[in-house]
């Protein structure tokens, strides 16, 4: 099957880095002496004392090791902050929306460094040093960045917990990595609506529920007051007012944390996933050269938040590495109106939008309301990340937003991936709208079957990564185990992604999304384990099960099967309770589409939960159910199908 593709614009094709013959040949380099090639690459990041080993680097079970540039020294923040003040001193380096239309700020290098170096002081006195742990609450402000970056100058390994994430959600990470700060701020700013984060801390803390803790920063964004613990808490604003902007860059070896950023696995603990520091900053600088083509001159746009990968790698690090001016937006695309990111992209004329499919739907619903008021020709790459996209909306994207020219980067990896593995790079290749089409230098993708047999030609399979590349994660914090568990044990001497993907006949990629127990909702990874933990955690909930279905906006809505314990009833208003329950224990972003009452789960002899029929009744598809000949009470999925919700 060929699919429809579309060439790229002329005007990219003139000025990019790459054309496909550039692009073959430096993809068979970094493939055929990987050593060679990432030693040169590895010249792109300053290092106060260089590398001389490249790749040390081992999937083999029982073996499994992960080391790049590993007797290089550097520091990340230096990377981000300092190299640039002799030549890019008075650029700017982050450009900041508010919420608001008329709120904003630009911030240069050299502000970035006084503000990184004197917060990163304030740090020092509350006795944080190299290999702590920091954990930050934070909505989309600058200061998130100078927190970042006053960790990484530290060395202290940061973990950034999505300002969306409740109490109970806050307390497991903090409790997981042993954090002895946390970093937040009274309120954040979302829609036009303040947004409390530090009641949020405060109850997660409560007791003795988090006893790493020693302190809280709290930096004060909106006029909202709320209590400060004495001897806790601490006003930013009041912890830098005697700190001057010196503070030297702590030297790191390349393979010390760097930060720890926790996703769903498909068991209910949150996964620390562990990123050090030559390698990620090697390939998240790369990366974002190429797949973005940055210019010197360029103004950058990553929609995402910092409390997830996209915004660790291509809204902080990534981008400062490369002296790039990145822009940090608080608010959300649709406030006041759908034409907001339009008018974003004039007002600063943006080059580069990267977005995610969620919020192109969301736009695209409201017709082409998006495109009024703004005229966006100064935009020259559009990029799309976190879940796959949909044909239309690649279309609505292209030709809405992008004026039919600038060619969209449909970019494929993951938190544990560090930066983007699978894109169609300008202009390495056309586009087809839906596939993120080519690996990126030094990454070798294949499929296999369920066996782990290597399949080729055009086919469709499991998404492996033959060999590791400088970005990869190391391990999972305080659980090596589990890393080689997840992902490098299902098949043999690869990494396993998780993912399902198709390759076309012309050798292009498709992502196909999950093919274990992780949802992508909204572009938001959620696992079932950890949403059915917070249900069963209800005092009326006996047993549940969570699955996903096609949903059009969200790309999959969440279905929830509840059994309530014996003598609860059943009704609207415990749907609701459920509603806001898990809203309250897990997230918003967690919150369930639909509740169905099920007296009984389909569950084998053995008393497994048979997912695969709940999700074919949830998705309409009860008509064929597959092989049911295990099921313990069939019955059961006849008064499941009779009842369902999603009609
Ligand atoms: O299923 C894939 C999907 O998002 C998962 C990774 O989620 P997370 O770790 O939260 O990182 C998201 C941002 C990098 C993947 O396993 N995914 C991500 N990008 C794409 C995608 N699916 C299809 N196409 C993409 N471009």
């Amino acid at each position: 099957m060929s699919a429809l593709s579309y060439p790229m614009p002329e005007a990219v094709k003139a000025s990019a880095r790459l054309n496909p013959q550039t692009y073959a040949e430096k993809y068979q380099q970094s493939i055929a002496d990987p050593e060679a090639f990432w030693a040169e690459e590895g010249k792109r990041i300053s290092w106060f004392s260089p590398y001389s080993q490249v790749k040390k680097t081992n999937f083999a079970p029982g073996e499994l090791d992960i080391q790049w540039y590993a007797d290089g020294t550097l520091n990340a923040c230096y990377n981000c902050v300092d190299r640039h003040l002799s030549e890019r001193g008075d650029k700017t380096a982050i450009i900041w929306e508010g919420d608001e239309v008329d709120v904003q700020k630009h911030i240069t290098f050299r502000e970035l460094h006084e503000e990184v170096a004197r917060f990163a002081n304030g740090l020092k006195k509350l006795g944080v040093k190299k290999g702590d742990r920091v954990a930050i609450y934070m909505p989309m402000v600058p200061e998130a960045a100078y927190a970042m970056l006053a960790c990484a100058r530290l060395g202290a390994v940061h973990s950034v917990i999505f300002a969306g994430f409740s109490p109970h959600a806050i307390a497991d990470r903090v409790n997981d990595c042993g954090a002895k700060v946390i970093i937040t701020s009274n309120e954040g700013r979302r829609g036009g609506k303040g947004v409390a984060l530090k009641p949020n801390v405060d109850e997660a803390l409560s007791g003795d529920a988090c006893p790493t803790i020693e302190h809280v920063v709290v930096l004060k964004h909106t006029d909202v007051d709320f209590d400060m613990h004495a001897g806790r808490d601490v006003w930013w604003h009041e912890l830098i007012g005697d700190c001057d902007a010196d503070c030297p860059p702590e030297v790191m070896q390349a393979e010390d944390p760097l930060f720890i950023l926790y996703t769903s696995g498909s068991t209910g603990k949150p996964k620390g996933v562990v990123h050090t520091t030559g390698g990620y900053m090697v390939y998240a600088s790369m990366t974002h050269e190429y797949v973005f083509d940055i210019k010197e001159d360029d103004v950058y746009w990553c929609a995402a938040d910092v409390g997830w990968i996209t915004g660790h790698s291509y809204i902080v690090y990534g981008p400062l590495a490369n002296g790039t001016t990145t822009l940090m937006f608080e608010g959300v695309p649709t406030y006041p109106d759908v034409s907001r990111i339009g008018k974003v992209v004039d007002k600063h004329q943006v080059n580069i939008l990267y977005t995610a499919p969620t919020a192109i739907r969301a736009l695209m619903a409201k017709g082409d309301a998006a495109a009024k008021g703004s005229k966006r020709d100064s935009l020259r790459i559009m990029g799309s990340v976190g879940e796959p996209i949909n044909p239309e909306a690649w279309e609505w994207y292209y030709k809405i937003i992008g004026n039919s020219k600038c060619p969209i980067v449909d970019t494929w990896w993951q938190t544990e991936t560090g930066g983007i593995l699978i894109a169609p790079f300008p202009a390495a290749t056309d586009m087809k709208p839906g596939s993120a089409m080519l690996p990126f230098f030094g990454v070798k993708p294949a499929l296999v079957d369920n066996e782990g047999k290597k399949l080729t030609g055009a086919t469709e399979g499991n998404l492996i990564i033959e060999d590791s590349w400088p970005g990869q994660a190391r391990t999972l914090w305080n659980d090596h185990e589990r890393f080689e568990q997840t992902y490098f044990s299902t098949y043999k001497n690869v990494y396993f992604t998780g993912d399902g993907a198709r390759v076309d006949e012309d050798g292009h990629f498709w992502i196909t999304g999950r093919v274990d127990d992780v949802l992508n909702v909204s572009g938001h990874r959620l696992g079932t384990a950890e949403i059915e933990s917070a249900l069963v955690a209800h005092e009326a909930v006996a047993e549940a099960a969570v699955v996903g279905y096609p949903h059009d906006l969200k790309g999959q809505g969440i279905y929830v099967y509840v059994t309530v314990v014996d003598g609860v009833e059943a009704n609207d208003e415990l749907r609701k309770t459920l509603v806001q329950w898990v809203r309250k224990e897990l997230s918003p972003i967690a919150t369930p589409d639909h509740i169905q009452w099920a007296p009984g789960l389909p569950k084998t002899r053995s008393g497994k939960i048979m997912r695969r029929i709940l999700r074919k009744i949830a998705s309409n598809e009860y008509s064929n159910l597959g092989d049911t000949s295990t099921l313990a009470d069939p019955s059961v999925v006849d008064s499941l199908i009779e009842n369902r919700l999603n009609r």
